[in-house]
């Protein structure tokens, strides 16, 4: 028989012509033919690039489905493949509470998420407003499985097994416990450097102290008297300190990943009225030719996947969406070696500071630039 995946086109978002890397992996594939879930009702966790949307979707047109993704980037590859392969929209969500109140489910398929403090935050709320003895399935290949998982399943399902490995995939199967993990929904911690108190959200980008390319860039900050962006914001430490120190400073801060944001939102409180916050990808949408300053500490991972095509894309969206004259601050790993890049792309670049790690890098839009 063939399976759901194979009858699908699926492309990884923003699609790339010379991408070797796929939409879908053996995971999806598995939960896809192997969920084992009854009629009604199916809630959907963390597809990434909307294989599993796609696949269920085909599997049953009159199934009510819900789909929680935290990343801009997914929903728009799950929109972008049910289009490709003329399927029915999805009831969309970007996080786990939306669904309060909607159909109460047959079982929840989830993918597993590379953070296991969002799988344990999803679990928490599941078990706190679902029945215990609802099925849940997780999905994931068994080298991204870290080994706390079993003990983390454990401890939040019941009648937890594994299936079979299949293409080097597993599944976990379980029901609603009821029980609690006791992590909390914030992780909060004291930023010295800013002087406040930081929090992130489950899914927020770091842990429990500044990332340290972000301690380099704060060490570095430009000046700003008039728009700026933030770009990958995070918890939103750089929007913070750049508030603060330029009092005439109007800012666009904004993420891919909706904890990221909404945390971005709790720890600016204080600048609110100077900020707009967007979740998006990159900067589509925001006007060409618009802002001043760009600062960037970017991703280096999508998914999975190691990959320098996220901070390709925001140095390309920096330079449309500045002003001639403008510049991009960007932190970067050494061994990336951004500066190839900005002078590709900007004519030329200067290094602001470094570190044994880390390289504070600044490009300036000139008027004669060609576009890469
Ligand atoms: C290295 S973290 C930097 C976070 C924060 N600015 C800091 O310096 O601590 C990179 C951020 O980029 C965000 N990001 C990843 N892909 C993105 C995309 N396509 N568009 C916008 N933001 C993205 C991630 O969610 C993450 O918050």
């Amino acid at each position: 028989m063939t399976s759901f995946i194979e009858q699908l086109s699926l492309e990884r978002f923003p699609p790339m012509a010379d991408s070797q890397l796929q939409a879908w992996d053996a995971a999806d594939e598995l939960l896809l033919d192997q969920h084992q879930l009854g009629e009604g009702a199916i809630w959907i966790l963390n597809d990434h690039f909307g294989a599993l949307g796609c696949g269920l979707r085909l599997a049953d047109n009159d199934r009510p489905l819900y789909w929680v993704n935290d990343s801009f980037v997914a929903h728009q590859a799950l929109a972008h493949n049910l289009e490709q392969n003329t399927l029915e929209p999805l009831e969309c969500q970007q996080q786990i509470e939306q669904l309060q109140g909607v159909d109460a489910p047959a079982g929840i398929i989830i993918k597993l998420p590379r953070n296991l403090k969002l799988l344990s935050n999803q679990l928490d709320w599941l078990n706190a407003h679902l029945p215990a003895g609802t099925p849940v399935v997780i999905g994931a290949r068994q080298r991204d499985m870290p080994s706390t998982l079993p003990e983390l399943t454990r401890q939040l399902l019941d009648d937890t097994r594994p299936s079979r490995a299949i293409k080097k995939a597993r599944l976990i199967y379980g029901v609603l416990s009821g029980r609690q993990s006791g992590q909390a929904e914030l992780t909060s911690w004291h930023c010295a450097e800013l002087g406040q108190t930081i929090h992130n959200l489950a899914n927020t980008y770091g842990g429990k102290q500044l990332d340290i390319g972000a301690r380099l860039l704060l060490e570095n900050l430009p000046k700003c008297n008039g728009e700026m962006i933030d770009l990958g914001c995070g918890n939103g430490v750089l929007t913070i300190a750049m508030a603060k120190a330029n009092p005439d400073c109007q800012i666009i801060a904004t993420d891919e990943s909706w904890h990221g944001l909404e945390a971005c939102k709790l720890n600016s409180e204080a600048y609110s009225d100077r900020i707009d916050y967007q979740w998006n990808d990159c900067l589509s949408g925001v006007e060409g030719g618009s802002v001043d300053l760009v600062l960037c500490n970017p991703p280096f991972h999508q998914q999975q996947a190691v990959t320098d095509h996220i901070a390709w894309q925001m140095f390309r969206d920096a330079k449309r969406v500045l002003k001639t004259g403008g510049k991009l601050r960007i932190v970067g790993n050494r061994h990336l070696a951004y500066h190839i890049k900005l002078t590709r792309l900007f004519g030329g670049c200067e290094t602001i500071a470094a570190n044994a790690k880390f390289v504070v890098l600044e490009a300036q839009k000139r008027r004669q630039v060609s576009d890469y």
